[in-house]
Formats: C-alpha cells, sequence, structure tokens
C-alpha cells in the first residue's frame, strides 16, 4: 500500500461566490477550447463567466448580485 502523499496547501482552492484559485503550473482552456497555462504562483479561473480576461478573473464577479455569483 502506497503512502499518501500529503501538501502544505491545496492545489485548486474553490472561493465561494468568486474564482477558482490555482496554485503554480497549469493549463486551463477558455469557452472555445484555447490553452492558456500559467506559472504563476496564484492563479484565478474566472467562475461567473463575466470577466474580460476569460478565463481569468477579473475582479468582476465582486459587483455582481449574490444571485448572479458562482
Ligand atoms: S469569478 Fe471573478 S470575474 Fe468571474
Amino acid at each position: 500500500m502506497t503512502e499518501p502523499i500529503e501538501f502544505d496547501h491545496p492545489d485548486v482552492v474553490l472561493c465561494p461566490g468568486g474564482p477558482l484559485l490555482l496554485r503554480g503550473d497549469h493549463v486551463v482552456e477558455d469557452a472555445d477550447g484555447t490553452p492558456h497555462r500559467t506559472t504563476r504562483p496564484v492563479s484565478a479561473v474566472c467562475r461567473c463567466g463575466k470577466s474580460a480576461d476569460q478565463p481569468w478573473c477579473d475582479g468582476t464577479h465582486k459587483v455582481l448580485p449574490d444571485k448572479l455569483r458562482p
């Protein structure tokens, strides 16, 4: 039996009402299937669909009414 791998922090964090946070090296596909690679320490992926910088969060979710937040 293999030992579970322990991490200091999760690679993916879901922010209630906001973006998905990714830590480290990831590839995210936008709605057209175009891959976007990030190697930033933390990247925020839009979940509300309103960001002008898709697939990344630009903070627009903060001004949305609660019922439109992810
Ligand atoms: S989740 Fe932040 S702009 Fe969409």
